[in-house]
């Protein structure tokens, strides 16, 4: 490798390692689950997405090994090259149903999902106003677009402020458009963006709102259908972003909206327009996996009645979940070390759940990152509470 090159690299890295950012990955050795084997160890997983246990659900599989006996492994090209296959255009018809939306778009992920759909509605004659909560993809999204956006310039506002998104808006009516862009389900904190103040400012100051779905898709509103649903504000935010990888268990994104929108994306979207499209067994296990969020009730019940549980045990032993209010349950450690300390200190008692520090949040805010599912039993969460309440005890006398 170039010298140059190398050196930069390992500098770069050893910075990381300097501000506690460096990051390896711990080797996931059995399917998603409540608990599995990883680093050789067997833990209670409160670190997945898979939020309804749908990543290995049987029905989910059968339907992508049919699939490969049909079509194959591969879609072979991107769409508008080499042809939509049927079972893609299902997939989409499905979504647009599920969402109560004229059309959706799917794209390889939810991360390409927003950068390739922000940047392909907006111009320099417009502005994006943003949560200065929301996710990295939408941030990059909104960084690939020619429209202001910059929290310098003051278009970002306070997290769920409606007054300082009120006022931000009285600021933006010389652009030709104003978009309003928020998480529907905060990924770090777990609380819940305020969607009826948002869409009634937005048909105040004449903007349009996109929300990102990710976390509340297949969590909130009627069979998951997303926090559109859970306000029933159907027909009312312009555009949605759903993901296909965490509650629905394989991958994927999608926007879901108007027909217009959907045409011009096709059009416009440069991740769709220059990446090829998933193997169609990706979308076979999709629609599987739609056929049950909508007609079995029973995961979403058992993801609530664990997340309910697993908030009033925290809460009863004196832990600080920080106002979450779904299943992305935050356990409040304040203090950077301590929350590393704790990570490392559960995953010996048999618990894999990742601290998050500074600069992922605010300095001082340090937090256990906790995730019940439907994959968990009461035993499993019962396990790690013991192991957390220990693990504080032992922390408060410096062990
Ligand atoms: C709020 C939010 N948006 C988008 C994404 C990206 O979704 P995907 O993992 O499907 O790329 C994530 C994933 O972490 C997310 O939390």
């Amino acid at each position: 490798m170039n010298a140059r090159l190398q050196t930069w690299l390992g500098d770069q890295i050893q910075t990381l390692r300097e501000q506690n950012l460096y990051k390896v990955p711990k080797i996931l050795e059995s399917p998603a689950a409540g608990r599995v084997r990883m680093n050789g160890k067997e833990v209670v997983n409160l670190s997945s997405n898979n939020y309804l246990g749908l990543a290995n659900h049987p029905k989910v599989r059968q339907a992508a090994l049919e699939s490969i006996e049909k079509w194959g492994v591969g879609a072979g090209a991107v769409r508008w090259i080499g042809g939509t296959m049927t079972v893609h255009q299902e997939l989409e018809e499905r979504l647009a149903r599920f969402k109560h939306v004229e059309a959706v778009l799917v794209f390889t992920s939810g991360f390409t999902a927003n950068s390739g759909c922000i940047p392909a509605v907006l111009t320099d004659r417009d502005v994006v106003i943003s949560d200065e909560l929301n996710h990295a993809s939408i941030i990059d999204g909104v960084r690939l677009s020619p429209a202001s956006y910059k929290k310098s310039e003051g278009w970002v506002y306070r997290h769920k402020d409606m007054e300082h998104l009120e006022e931000i808006l009285r600021n933006a009516q010389s652009f030709e458009k104003r978009m309003i862009i928020t998480d529907g389900v905060f990924s770090m904190d777990g609380d819940i963006a305020p969607l009826p103040d948002i869409v009634a400012l937005a048909e105040r100051y004449d903007a349009f709102v996109m929300v990102d779905d990710a976390h509340a898709s297949g969590v909130l509103g009627k069979n998951g259908a997303g926090s559109t649903s859970h306000f029933d504000l159907y027909g009312r935010v312009d555009i949605q972003l759903g993901t296909l990888s965490k509650a629905l268990g394989v991958v994927g994104g999608y926007i879901a909206g108007s027909a217009v929108l959907k045409d011009w994306l096709i059009n416009r979207g440069r991740p769709y327009l220059f990446s090829t499209a998933h193997p169609p067994m990706v979308a076979a296990a999709l629609i599987a996996a739609l056929d049950v969020m909508e007609t079995d009730p029973e995961p979403m019940r058992r993801l609530w009645d664990n997340t309910r549980w697993w908030k009033k045990a925290l809460a009863d032993s004196g832990f600080d979940t920080m106002g979450s209010e779904t299943p992305i349950t935050p356990v409040y450690f304040g203090d950077e070390k301590a929350a590393q300390d704790a990570e490392r200190m559960l995953f010996d008692e048999g618990v894999y759940a990742l601290s998050i520090v500074y600069p992922t949040v605010a300095r001082g805010k340090a937090r256990i990152r906790t995730m019940p599912s439907a994959a968990h039993s009461e035993e499993d969460l019962a396990f790690a509470l013991e192991a957390l309440k220990r693990v504080r005890d032992r922390l408060a006398v410096g062990v």
